[in-house]
């Protein structure tokens, strides 16, 4: 078998357990939920998401005994760290605290990476039946369909996701209220989701134009899949700091419909932190 095929066996077998287990988001959004709490009250977790987890990983594990897996709710407070080996990289249930209250932006997350280069993204919303997938060289599609990251390369006229939750950490507050109060008033509007991967798939959809996520406990799970499903509609994904390809395994990510909007993202929280450091120092 080539490599093509053996990536076409994987993704067709991976797609019909992505349906599979995104059957247990429809069938218990509705339903009181377990919640438990990991790192903070924004950082939850249900016994819903451990199911999903365990139906994606024991079927992988039976079909494909030799591969790796990084998953959110295995991987507890441990690093993971991503080899050369076949991995597949799983979020069980992204967009937990909007699956809680039934917030219908919520996804099943699974990506592959073979030599540390993802090549299946998958991103699946049950719920509106959104599925985004997208295999490396091959085009990323919404439903089949073949979908492209927007045209828009003044930030001025972008429409920007951003995650204001972590103002709930203290050491991040201040700049993500600053960060938050710089791009509001450059950009054409803000919106806020709760869910990283499915914003990332709204860049690659182009009903976004930036995005960006950052903050313990934003992990490879969240970005691998839906990294992968925006290069393959064109955008980029960067690292807020170095403006460079981001390193998935340290998402402080900026997804981008394109590099001018991505730099323009970058300089924005750049200068605000600056600032930041500066008011900081000069209180001490
Ligand atoms: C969460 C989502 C959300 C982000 C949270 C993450 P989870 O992932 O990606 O966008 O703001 O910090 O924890 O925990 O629902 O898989």
């Amino acid at each position: 078998m080539t490599m093509d095929s053996t990536l076409d066996v994987y993704y067709e077998f991976v797609m019909g357990l992505t349906r599979e287990a995104a059957k247990v988001i429809t069938n218990s959004i509705k339903l009181r939920k377990t919640v438990d709490t990991k790192r903070g009250d924004w950082d939850l977790v249900t016994q819903y998401d451990r199911e999903i987890e365990e139906i994606i990983i024991d079927r992988l594990k039976s079909q494909y005994p030799d591969h790796m897996f990084i998953a959110e709710e295995s991987a507890g407070n441990n690093s993971p760290d991503l080899t050369d080996a076949p991995t597949w990289i799983i979020d069980p249930i992204d967009g937990t605290t909007n699956f809680v209250h039934g917030f219908p932006h919520t996804c099943v997350v699974i990506a592959l990476a073979i030599r540390k280069e993802v090549v299946i993204g998958i991103v699946y919303n049950p719920l509106l039946e959104q599925l985004f997938t997208a295999r490396k060289g091959r085009g990323a599609f919404l439903n089949g369909e073949p979908i492209s990251t927007s045209e828009v390369d003044d930030f001025s006229k972008a429409l920007v996701c951003f995650e204001p939750g972590f103002i709930k950490i203290e050491s991040m507050a201040e700049y993500v209220v600053e960060r938050l109060r710089a791009i509001i008033k450059v950009a054409h509007g803000i919106r806020t989701l709760g869910v990283a991967a499915l914003t990332l798939c709204y860049v690659a959809m182009g009903a976004v134009d930036a995005y960006h996520i950052e903050g313990p406990g934003i992990e490879v799970w969240d970005i691998a899949a839906a990294s992968l499903i925006i290069a393959e509609a064109g955008g980029v994904v960067v690292d807020r700091v170095s403006g460079e390809p981001v390193d998935i395994m340290k998402p402080r990510a900026i997804g981008a419909a394109n590099s001018k909007i991505a730099d323009a993202m970058v300089k924005i929280i750049r200068e605000t932190d600056e600032r930041v450091d500066q008011m900081k120092n000069s209180t001490h």
